[in-house]
């Protein structure tokens, strides 16, 4: 065989081999503020089903952590910000590190490689509520892995949001970056306790967000396919904002005297609804851009190499808050049912097949909730439309998104229908004053889909409590 015959060969072989698989750095965040969450165990089938091998969660729930049992799935687990504080007892810490850890760590347990303690602790948003509370759990948090001997393969570690660190106005290079000067104490100390037990830095970075925070930030460079006037920095030229954000980070580090840190990007995604530049096309962009060069282990010039990356997110969440914006609800790679919403390829050989859904997924009847066509009061209209939409998903009515292009009535039987969905379509809960009434017609429009839920255990056995209740109720009553 001649040499160039042999290249083509292991080419085509390896195309073969490498057909299927998944990016080996790569993992996804599993949120759960959702209205109607799919079982655990359908949400591990999808990981598994899809190739995916490490998840991240906000959480140590029980019932997530019975379900990744025996996988395999290597999980960061997570202390939520409100208990940072309690951690601050070193015998509650050893507590949560006995039931939250150590307790599935057996034969045909749950392969935990980090704890997450907090997320995005420092976000300016927070007024610093968490600046002297984050430190002191984590400290306490390693301590008790330690102590109970898995220090050595379970790390803790404190996500944070890019917002800890920057270059001056004046030098805006990815050299010049530094942390945050009214927490650089706070930085310091984790930092140096990180390094002392072998743990990474884990950062969160959201090139989506440069450009929703500021008008005039150039498009192209929140992407991966090239600028024409990339940013250039100590003779590096850089093209897009996620390897200047990753190196400003490098270079924060290496001010403190740890350049050499490991850094994990803790989540990195783009959404789908919910602003103007929230859409399938820039998804699509975005991670074509993204998994090749993960695939590749291109890393970053500072940081060239093997970089573990953490996809958010997994599935649409229609309870998160949206204090940051109307996207928050729309992270999903795929949708609030477990549906892709786009193709994508894990293997970054970027073939346009779609993700393995989530499979025997149960929906609510064929049932839709819209405004009557007879309605004729319509000074109740707002109030009920604002009531409806406070407590369910509106989000895709907003500037931008799907469902922008809706006359008042289209908005109106949106609202309703969201709000029925949310409650599982329970009588009463399409009545709106007398405006709204049930249909079996499909009354989607275009783009905008109008949704029926997925039926979840929980929300039948609340539906039976209620009607238990009510049973007993009309007894008493009798
Ligand atoms: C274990 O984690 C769960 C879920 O995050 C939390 O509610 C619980 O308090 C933790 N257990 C202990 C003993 O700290
Ligand atoms: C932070 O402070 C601002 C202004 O004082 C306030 O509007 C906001 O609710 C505060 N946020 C939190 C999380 O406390
Ligand atoms: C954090 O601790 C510092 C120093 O003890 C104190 O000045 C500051 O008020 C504390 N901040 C908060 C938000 O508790
Ligand atoms: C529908 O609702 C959205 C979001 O509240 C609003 O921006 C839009 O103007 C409404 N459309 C009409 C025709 O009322
Ligand atoms: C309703 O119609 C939309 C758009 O035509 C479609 O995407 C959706 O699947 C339909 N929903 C149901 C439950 O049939
Ligand atoms: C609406 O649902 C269909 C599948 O039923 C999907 O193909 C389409 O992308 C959805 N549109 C939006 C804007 O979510």
């Amino acid at each position: 065989m001649s040499r160039f015959c042999l290249f083509i060969y292991l080419l085509l072989f390896c195309g073969v081999l490498y057909k299927g698989l998944v990016v080996e750095s790569l993992g996804v965040n599993w949120g759960t503020m959702a209205t109607h969450k799919l079982p655990p165990k359908v949400v591990v089938q999808m990981l598994t089903d899809n190739g995916i091998k490490k998840v991240k969660l906000f959480d140590a729930d029980q019932s997530t952590m019975s379900a990744l049992a025996g996988t395999g799935v290597e999980v960061m687990v997570a202390i939520p910000n409100d208990q940072l504080s309690a951690m601050g007892s070193y015998d509650r810490a050893k507590e949560w590190v006995k039931r939250n850890i150590t307790r599935y760590n057996f034969n045909g347990g749950v392969t935990i490689k980090y704890v997450a303690v907090g997320n995005e602790p420092f976000l300016t948003s927070y007024n610093n509520s968490f600046v002297n509370t984050t430190f002191p759990a984590l400290q306490n948090i390693q301590n008790a892995l330690n102590e109970a001997g898995v220090g050595d393969s379970i790390k803790a570690t404190v996500p944070l949001n890019a917002d800890v660190y920057g270059s001056p106005e004046n030098n805006p290079v990815p050299s010049a970056g530094r942390f945050r000067t009214d927490i650089s104490d706070q930085m310091s100390q984790i930092v140096k306790f990180l390094n002392q037990n072998k743990a990474p830095f884990t950062v969160n970075i959201y090139p989506f967000l440069s450009l929703y925070a500021n008008e005039n930030f150039p498009v192209d460079y929140a992407f991966f396919d090239g600028v024409s006037n990339p940013i250039v920095d100590n003779g590096i030229s850089y093209s897009n904002v996620f390897d200047a954000n990753f190196d400003t980070l490098v270079s924060a580090l290496k001010a403190l005297g740890y350049g050499d840190m490991t850094i994990i990007v803790g989540e990195v995604g783009w959404p789908t609804d919910g602003d103007k530049n929230a859409n399938i096309n820039y998804a699509l962009r975005f991670y074509r851009g993204l998994l090749p060069r993960l695939a590749g282990n291109k890393g970053t010039p500072l940081r060239p190499g093997y970089i573990e990356v953490y996809l958010f997110g997994l599935i649409d969440e229609d309870a998160k808050s949206i204090a940051p914006g109307n996207f928050e609800r729309h992270w999903g790679i795929f949708r609030y049912d477990g549906q892709p919403k786009f193709p994508m390829d894990l293997s970054g050989q970027q073939s346009d097949k779609y993700l393995v859904g989530a499979q025997n997924v149960n929906y609510l009847p064929t049932k839709w909730c819209m405004l009557r066509p007879d309605a004729n009061d319509l000074s109740k209209l707002a109030d009920n439309i604002n009531y409806a939409c406070t407590f369910s998903d509106c989000t895709a009515l907003g500037f931008g998104s799907s469902c922008n292009g809706l006359d008042a009535n289209g908005n109106a039987s949106y609202a309703f229908n969201m709000y029925f969905q949310v409650q599982n379509q329970r009588d009463l809960t399409c009545n709106f004053q007398g405006l709204a009434m049930v249909t079996d017609k499909n009354i989607s429009q275009g783009n905008c889909n109008f949704t029926i839920q997925i039926a979840t255990s929980s929300s039948s056995r609340l539906a039976q409590v209620s009607l238990a209740f009510l049973t007993a109720i009309t007894l008493l009553l009798l």
